[in-house]
């Protein structure tokens, strides 16, 4: 999505090779203007899929998939990654590692809201490892739910993140996919190559 690689390029701040900020506009300060316009895409590409609930994880991913799933006019479930006191009974749990932040925690859905008659979209910001979205396709699948896909802003392809999703069978959608980082320098797969 052209606005999304601009937007990178204008304000986003490649670290390393690994790490992209993106504090201005996605992780930090929120353009609610601009996140609209990349939920519009995310739940245009999703359309007429029979979508019951959009799924994200706190926190960075709240914003895309509200967006999201105000286009689609479906709730929004968000999983936890700390289970507060007050969700202590009927959930399911799954534990995540985070290679980029080297820690691991518990992600967490209630069994209240998701269900095997749901048809569920996973939103998120960043697609790097595939730890996060792996985790919350486990989840779905002891809720028995079935899944329409992943939907991502930024799919760090350089990661192996979109070949475990394939490997579980989930179809991935990303605004951009950005095949190399250095410092200060960004680089993406051509559209027209998008699979
Ligand atoms: P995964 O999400 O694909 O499993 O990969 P990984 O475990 O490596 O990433 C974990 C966290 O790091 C996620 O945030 C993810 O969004 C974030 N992340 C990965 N690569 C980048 C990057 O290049 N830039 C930025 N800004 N973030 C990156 P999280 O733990 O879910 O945190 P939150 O921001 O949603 O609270």
């Amino acid at each position: 999505m052209k606005l999304l690689e601009e937007k990178i390029l204008a304000e986003g701040k490649a670290v390393n090779e690994n790490i992209l900020k993106v504090d201005s506009f996605i992780n930090h300060q929120i353009d609610p203007a601009f996140m609209s316009e990349l939920g519009r895409e995310l739940a245009s590409h999703f359309a007429d899929q029979g979508i019951t609930k959009v799924i994200t994880i706190e926190s960075s991913g709240i914003a895309p998939a509200l967006m999201t799933a105000c286009i689609l006019n479906v709730p929004v479930v968000i999983l936890k990654k700390e289970p507060s006191k007050a969700l202590n009974q009927n959930l399911y749990q799954t534990v995540v590692t985070s290679y980029t932040k080297g820690s691991s925690y518990e992600l967490t859905m209630s069994k209240e809201h998701i269900s095997e008659n749901d048809h569920v979209l996973i939103v998120d910001d960043f697609l790097a490892n595939g730890e996060t979205a792996t985790g919350a396709v486990r989840l779905l699948r002891k809720a028995h739910a079935t899944i329409a896909g992943l939907g991502v802003l930024i799919e760090k392809s350089f990661q192996p993140g979109r070949e475990k999703l394939k490997e579980q069978g989930i179809s991935v959608y990303a605004l951009a996919r950005i095949s190399k980082l250095a410092e200060n320098q960004v680089e993406f797969i051509p559209e027209e190559n998008e699979i």
